[in-house]
C-alpha cells in the first residue's frame, strides 16, 4: 500500500524561505495551546499581548464601520482620515511634524517593518541589530538577502544600548541600523541623549535607522520620547508604530510607518502587491483610537509598572534568579544560567521547556532573543496569574 503522506522530496523551497526560521514566541504559544487543548492549566507567560480587552471606544467604531458598510478596499497604505490621525497622535505626543505623504498603515508594526528593511537592504549590506533582540528582525534582514551585525549589550548596565557602542559597529558598509527602545525582550529603555547621539551619526554617514516604537508609550522612565522629535535628522529616519500594544489590539493588526515620502511609497508599492490596504473596518477603529480619549493608555501603564514590580521582585526571591529591572515594554527576561547542569537544565530552552512541560508556565527561551542565559516572561497578566506562575516557577527552580 501506498503511504497515505509521502515525504515531499519533490518539494525545493527558495533560498529565501529556508533562510529563515518560524517565530520562537509563536511557537511556544502553539505549544502551550496544544497543552490546554489536553485539559493542562497551563500559566502563560510567553503570549507577548496586552491583557487588557481592547477599549469599548474603539470596539464601537469598529461596529459602527461594519454597520455603515465600510467595508470596501481602500487606498493600500490606509485612508487619508487614518493617515492624518496617525500624524495627528504623533505630533501631539512626541513633538514630531510629518505629513499625511509620510504615513503609511500597515498589517501590523511587523508587517511595516517586514516592508521597510525589504525595500532598503539586500546581499552585502550590513545591519547592526543589538542583542537581546525581538524575534522578527533578524529572520526579516535574512529574508531580504542581508546579514545582522550583531550587537551585544551589558546585563549589567541593563541591556542598555549607547550611541558608543552603536558607533563601534559601524562599517562602510552599514546600511541600517535597528533601534528598539523600549525593547522586546530586556525592557531596556535607550536615554533620549544616546537616542539623538545615534540618529546624529547615522545622519552624518548617511545610515538609515529604523526606530521601532511599539512599546513607545509603555516607557517607565521620566521621559517618553521618540527620534520623530528630532527633525533635523529625519532624512535617513524610519518610525515604526503599532496600535497592538498602546491600545491592547493585537489581533485587529494596525500598524504604521513615518519616514521620508519616498520610503513611505516604495513601502506602499510593495505592500500593493502582497496585503494591499489593511482592513477598512480596523482603519476606522485604529481612527477612534488615535483621536479618542488617551486615559486608556495612561490605565494600562500604570497597571504595568504596578505588575512590572511585582513579578520582579518575585523572580528576584528565587534563589539562583538574577532579574534587572526593565524600564519599559512588558516583559522581565531573568538570567537562569545558574540552574544549568541541573536536573538535565542545560540551557535556557531546556528550562522553558522543562517550565512548560513539568511546571505547566509557558515562557519564552532567551536563544530567540540571541541570549543563552535568559529566559523572557511577558508580566501583561492578572496579579493572581503571576502569583500562580510565580508559585510554580518558584517550585520547581527549588527541585531541580
Ligand atoms: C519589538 C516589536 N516590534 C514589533 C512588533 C509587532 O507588533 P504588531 O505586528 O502586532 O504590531 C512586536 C510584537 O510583539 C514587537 O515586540
Amino acid at each position: 500500500m501506498t503511504p497515505v503522506t509521502e515525504a515531499p522530496s519533490a518539494l525545493k523551497l527558495t533560498d529565501r524561505i529556508n533562510r529563515i526560521e518560524p517565530s520562537a514566541t509563536l511557537a511556544v504559544t502553539a505549544e502551550a495551546d496544544k497543552l490546554r487543548q489536553q485539559g493542562i492549566d497551563v500559566v502563560d507567560f510567553g503570549a507577548g499581548e496586552p491583557h487588557f480587552a481592547t477599549p469599548s471606544h474603539i470596539k464601537e467604531a469598529a461596529i459602527a464601520a461594519i454597520q455603515g458598510n465600510f467595508t470596501k478596499y481602500t487606498a493600500v497604505g490606509g485612508t487619508a482620515e487614518l493617515r492624518d490621525a496617525i500624524v495627528h497622535r504623533h505630533a501631539v505626543d512626541f513633538d514630531s511634524d510629518y505629513r499625511r505623504e509620510e504615513a503609511t498603515a500597515s498589517v501590523g508594526g511587523k508587517h511595516a517593518l517586514f516592508n521597510a528593511i525589504q525595500i532598503l537592504v539586500e546581499h552585502g549590506d550590513e545591519v547592526i541589530l543589538p542583542v537581546p533582540y525581538w524575534v522578527s528582525f533578524k529572520d526579516i534582514v535574512r529574508y531580504a538577502g542581508s546579514n545582522c551585525v550583531l550587537l551585544n549589550t551589558d546585563e549589567s548596565q541593563n541591556f542598555r544600548l549607547t550611541a558608543r557602542m552603536v558607533e563601534s559597529m559601524i562599517t562602510p558598509r552599514t546600511k541600517l541600523i535597528i533601534l528598539n527602545s523600549p525593547s522586546n525582550p530586556s525592557g531596556a529603555v535607550m536615554s533620549p541623549q544616546d537616542m539623538t547621539e545615534v540618529m546624529r551619526l547615522a545622519h552624518e554617514r548617511g545610515i538609515w535607522v529604523i526606530s521601532d516604537e511599539c512599546y513607545v508609550y509603555l516607557n517607565y522612565t521620566e521621559r517618553r520620547f521618540s527620534v520623530g522629535s528630532l527633525r533635523e535628522f529625519r532624512d535617513h529616519m524610519i518610525i515604526v508604530g503599532s496600535l497592538s500594544k498602546t491600545y491592547a489590539m493585537t489581533g485587529w493588526r494596525l500598524g504604521y510607518a513615518l519616514a521620508p515620502a519616498p520610503i513611505i511609497s516604495a513601502m506602499q508599492k510593495l505592500q500593493s502587491q502582497s496585503t494591499s490596504n489593511p482592513t477598512s473596518i480596523v482603519q476606522k477603529a485604529a481612527v477612534a483610537a488615535l483621536k479618542g480619549p488617551q486615559q486608556c493608555i495612561v490605565d494600562m501603564r500604570a497597571e504595568y509598572i504596578r505588575l512590572r514590580d511585582h513579578v520582579v521582585n518575585g523572580l528576584r526571591a528565587i534563589p539562583g534568579v538574577q532579574c534587572t529591572l526593565p524600564e519599559g515594554a512588558f516583559y522581565a527576561y531573568p538570567n537562569v544560567s545558574a540552574f544549568f547542569g541541573r536536573g538535565g537544565v542545560n540551557s535556557a530552552a531546556d528550562l522553558a521547556g522543562k517550565l512548560l512541560r513539568e511546571a505547566h508556565v509557558a515562557t519564552v527561551p532567551g536563544e530567540g532573543f540571541g541570549t543563552t542565559d535568559h529566559i523572557r516572561i511577558s508580566y501583561a497578566t492578572s496579579m493572581a496569574e503571576l502569583n500562580r506562575g510565580l508559585d510554580r516557577m518558584r517550585r520547581f527552580l527549588g527541585s531541580l
